[in-house]
C-alpha cells in the first residue's frame, strides 16, 4: 500500500489500537432532511471538535462544514435512489473519485447491496471506485446496505456481504453489528467499523452496542442516528470514544455520559425532534 493511501487511513484510525469514531451525517442522500439532522451544520458543529472523521456527502461537505477543520472526510460516492422506491439498491456512482480528491477527502464510501436486485451493479461500481481509489491513494469504504429490509442483519448474510467487499478491493467495511459478530469479523480480511442503525430505545443500548462490536474485534463505529436523535449528542460521542479509544465498557461509559450530563456541557441538541 503506497504511503498516500496509508497516511489517509491512518489519519482516521488513531490511537495505539488504530481504532476511529466515524461521525455518519450522510443520511439525507436517501432519506432527506433526517430527524434532527434538518439542518446539517448546525447537528455538525458541536460534534465535529470529538469525531476522528466524518461521513457525508459533497452536498453537505461544502454547505456545512467548516473548511478549516483539520478532521478527515470520507466522501459517500453512491447514490440514485430515495425512501419513496421500494427498491433502494439501484445506486450509481454519484461523484467521482477526481471529485474526492479536489474536496481534499480522506477516502470514499458507497453502498453494497448483497442480495438485492442491484447487487450486480453494486458489486462492479465497488470494483471500479477500487480501481479509481487505488490510482489516486484514496481509500475505499464498502458500506453492506440493506435498504428497507432491516431484518437481514444476521451474521450469516452480514459475513457473506463484508467478505464479497473485502474480496473486490475494499479497503474498509462499514457494516452493522449483530448477534455472532465475530464471524463477521473473523471473515473479513479488512477492518470493520459498524454503524448504528435507526435510533434505539436507550442511549444504553447504543452504548452496549458499540462495546460488544469493539470487544469482538470491530475497528470502530461510524454511527449517526443513535448519536445525534440522543437529548445529549456531544456527551454520547464522548461516552462512544472511551469505547472506542479506551476499551470503555458500557457501563463506564454510561458513566461518561452521565458526568458530561451533570456538568451541563451538553445541550447541544441540534434542532427540536
Ligand atoms: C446510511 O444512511 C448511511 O450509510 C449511514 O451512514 C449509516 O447507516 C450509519 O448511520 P446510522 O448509525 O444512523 O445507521
Amino acid at each position: 500500500m503506497d504511503w498516500g493511501m496509508r497516511n489517509r487511513i491512518q489519519r482516521m484510525f488513531r490511537g495505539d489500537r488504530g481504532n476511529t469514531v466515524m461521525l455518519a451525517v450522510d443520511h439525507g442522500y436517501f432519506m432527506g432532511p433526517t430527524r434532527r439532522l434538518e439542518n446539517p451544520a448546525a447537528t455538525i458543529r458541536p460534534l465535529l471538535p470529538y469525531a476522528d472523521a466524518l461521513a457525508l456527502t459533497r452536498g453537505v461537505l461544502r454547505t456545512s462544514v467548516p473548511p478549516a477543520t483539520d478532521t478527515p472526510m470520507v466522501l459517500r460516492v453512491s447514490g440514485g435512489a430515495t425512501v419513496l422506491k421500494e427498491d433502494l439498491s439501484h445506486e450509481a456512482i454519484t461523484t467521482s473519485v477526481q471529485e474526492a480528491l479536489r474536496l481534499n477527502c480522506s477516502a470514499v464510501a458507497l453502498s453494497v447491496f448483497v442480495g438485492a436486485p442491484h447487487e450486480h451493479d453494486s458489486l462492479v461500481n465497488l470494483a471500479r471506485l477500487v480501481d479509481d481509489g487505488e490510482a489516486a491513494g484514496l481509500p475505499v469504504m464498502a458500506i453492506t446496505a440493506v435498504g428497507k429490509e432491516l431484518e437481514k442483519r444476521d451474521a450469516r448474510y452480514l459475513a457473506l456481504a463484508c467478505r464479497v467487499s473485502a474480496e473486490l478491493g475494499a479497503h474498509l467495511v462499514k457494516t452493522y453489528y449483530c448477534d455472532d459478530f465475530e464471524k463477521v469479523v473473523e471473515g473479513c480480511p479488512v477492518p470493520i467499523v459498524v454503524a448504528g442503525g435507526p435510533k434505539l430505545d436507550s442511549d444504553r443500548a447504543a452504548l452496549e452496542l458499540a462495546a460488544n462490536a469493539i470487544r469482538l474485534g470491530a475497528h470502530g463505529i461510524d454511527m449517526g442516528r443513535n448519536i445525534w436523535q440522543s437529548d445529549h449528542p456531544v456527551a454520547m460521542l464522548k461516552a462512544l470514544r472511551a469505547i472506542v479509544h479506551e476499551k470503555a465498557d458500557a457501563d463506564a461509559a454510561l458513566g461518561i455520559l452521565a458526568a458530561e450530563r451533570s456538568r451541563g456541557r451538553t445541550a447541544t441538541t441540534p434542532a427540536a425532534a
